[in-house]
């Protein structure tokens, strides 16, 4: 693996959550694999006052607690802290970035980092423009053929409907040229979300089945049974749909549904999964109610012990109609899938934390062993499970042993666990250091954002201005509506429930 030039990271919302509990812990994770350049340094910029000291203090605290590697070696850990840096600013003020600008060019003279600036918008989304902008009034956005880099990398909700997102693209786009913006979607951080790609396009075995002619429907399943957590009052505003669906879950679609790109680079493969996203059928107001299922969990029982429901939770508003729970049926209107179904659902407060990629493969043509037939539906059915235990398992008919021809499922299970020297590095990691390299193949492009919220604005606006569409409740700790399994019912199929196996599915039997 390449190592970046040398570069200093810049970290808006730096006193935030993510940065002590994602971005630090990935950042020591490279380090410890001599991954990061060998100049470098991390410049935390926030509004609460603190100094180098005390910054050092709570980052190596969230990378002890949260890094994969040597967390637990004294002398690793500080050695990383010295070249960690923090300035406090009024991050709505546009003057104040004199100071991060001033701050950066004593760094640089005292660390060497060659002007290269990786800056990281960790803070609310509110201030993303003037995060920008005061960036640009101090010169510190510019970049020129052969000079320093400069590049932005921006969290997730990037807008909160196709309107806020072209504004934001807009501006970010009079500020930085598209090459220097990365919009991070922490799902394609994941390895196994890559993988899906590698046993697509590097195995010749799946390929020829992935269309229309064979599979008869895709399920996409992002299981969690956390609730909102110390996040109601930011959920409650945004929802299962806007939270989860339009970015990560459309990206795992993207990656299931794609063409073959012709190269592996940041313009072929993001060119493909675009095409992807223009191809979603839209859904049309008064459709919604058809094809998706909405619900809010309310209170529960877990092994015993009490849930409380979504409206109980610090934060969300005691009538909320936030949905915590969403699945849908979709179709890509293109050739390789036309008329398949797509079932995506996804939902907080489930009985665990899971998600994966179902293929269902059409039966047989014809019906040799009748008996096992006329059991019931019966696939083959390629089960990639992204996370936890992530794996594939591939599931066919095998006969029982002895008298007659008794057919009966088999699975083939692989676990990325079972490759004991394999290390599964955290989605930051591999993101940020895509981004340090200068690589974009598993960041958002503009195109690819603004096609997501164009298929999901009509549903979310029809969600707060259409009081017939059913909100329902489910228990929490269990799985979801029950409408949501009726839907799949004329469509010959039903949803997987991926509890069998999993290490996590301790509240299974419920
Ligand atoms: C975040 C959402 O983007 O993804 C959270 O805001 C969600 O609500 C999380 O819990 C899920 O990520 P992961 O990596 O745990 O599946």
């Amino acid at each position: 693996m390449r190592k970046p030039a040398d570069c200093c990271v810049v970290i808006f919302g730096a006193s935030g959550n993510l940065t002590q509990t994602k971005l630090l812990p990935a950042l020591f994770d490279l380090y410890c694999q001599d991954l990061l350049p060998d100049h470098f340094a991390v410049l935390g910029v926030s509004r609460t006052p603190l100094t180098d000291d005390e910054f050092r203090e709570r980052m190596i605290e969230g990378v002890r607690r949260h890094a994969q590697l040597r967390s637990d070696d004294a002398a690793t850990l500080e050695r990383f802290a010295r070249v960690l840096f923090y300035q406090p600013i009024d991050t709505g003020l546009a003057e104040e970035y004199a100071k991060v600008r001033i701050r950066l060019e004593e760094l640089d003279r005292a660390q060497g980092m060659g002007g290269n600036y990786l800056y990281y918008m960790a803070t609310p989304p509110v201030l993303y423009e003037t995060v920008a902008e005061g960036l640009a009034a101090q010169g510190l956005t510019c970049q020129t053929e052969g000079g320093p880099w400069r590049r932005v990398i921006v969290e997730k909700p990037f807008g909160y409907d196709l309107a806020s997102a072209q504004a934001l693209n807009r501006k970010l786009q009079e500020i930085f040229a598209e090459n220097q913006i990365y919009r991070i979607d922490h799902y394609l951080g994941k390895e196994s979300v890559q993988n899906l790609l590698v046993l697509r396009f590097a195995n010749g075995i799946f390929e020829p089945l992935w269309n229309r002619n064979y599979v008869h429907d895709v399920q996409i399943t992002a299981a969690e049974d956390a609730g909102v957590n110390n996040r109601g009052a930011y959920y409650d505003r945004v929802g299962a749909l806007r939270d989860m669906f339009q970015n990560h879950l459309l990206q795992v679609l993207a990656m299931v549904a794609m063409e073959p790109p012709t190269r592996f680079d940041a313009t072929s493969v993001r060119n493909e999964t675009v095409k992807v996203f223009q191809a979603l059928r839209p859904v049309k107001p008064e459709e919604v109610s058809d094809c998706v299922v909405r619900g809010q969990y309310v209170e529960g029982k877990v092994l015993g012990g009490r849930l409380a429901a979504y409206r109980e939770e610090p934060g969300v508003a005691p009538a909320s109609m936030t949905e915590t729970y969403v699945a849908m049926r979709l179709y890509l209107d293109n050739w390789r899938w036309g008329g398949v179904p797509f079932f995506v659902r996804t939902g907080k407060r489930l009985p665990v934390r899971v998600t994966e990629v179902v293929v269902n493969f059409r039966q047989t043509p014809h019906c040799l062993f009748d008996r096992s037939c006329r059991e019931g539906v019966r696939y083959n059915q390629l089960v990639l499970r992204l996370q936890p235990d992530e794996g594939i398992i591939l599931s066919f008919g095998m006969k029982v042993p002895g008298a007659g021809f008794e057919v009966r499922d088999v699975a083939m299970d692989f676990h990325y666990s079972d490759l004991t020297d394999a290390y599964l590095p955290s989605a930051y990691e591999r993101l940020l250091l895509d981004c340090m390299l200068g690589d974009a193949t598993l960041y958002a492009r503009n195109d690819a954002v603004e096609a997501c919220w164009a298929f999901v604005d009509p549903i979310a606006r029809a969600f707060s201005e259409d009081a017939s569409i059913p909100l329902y409740g489910y228990p929490a700790g269990s799985w979801g509506p029950q409408k949501a399994d009726e839907m799949l019912v004329p469509y010959d199929s039903r949803w997987r429930y991926p509890c069998k196996g999993l290490s996590h599915g301790s509240h299974c039997e419920l």
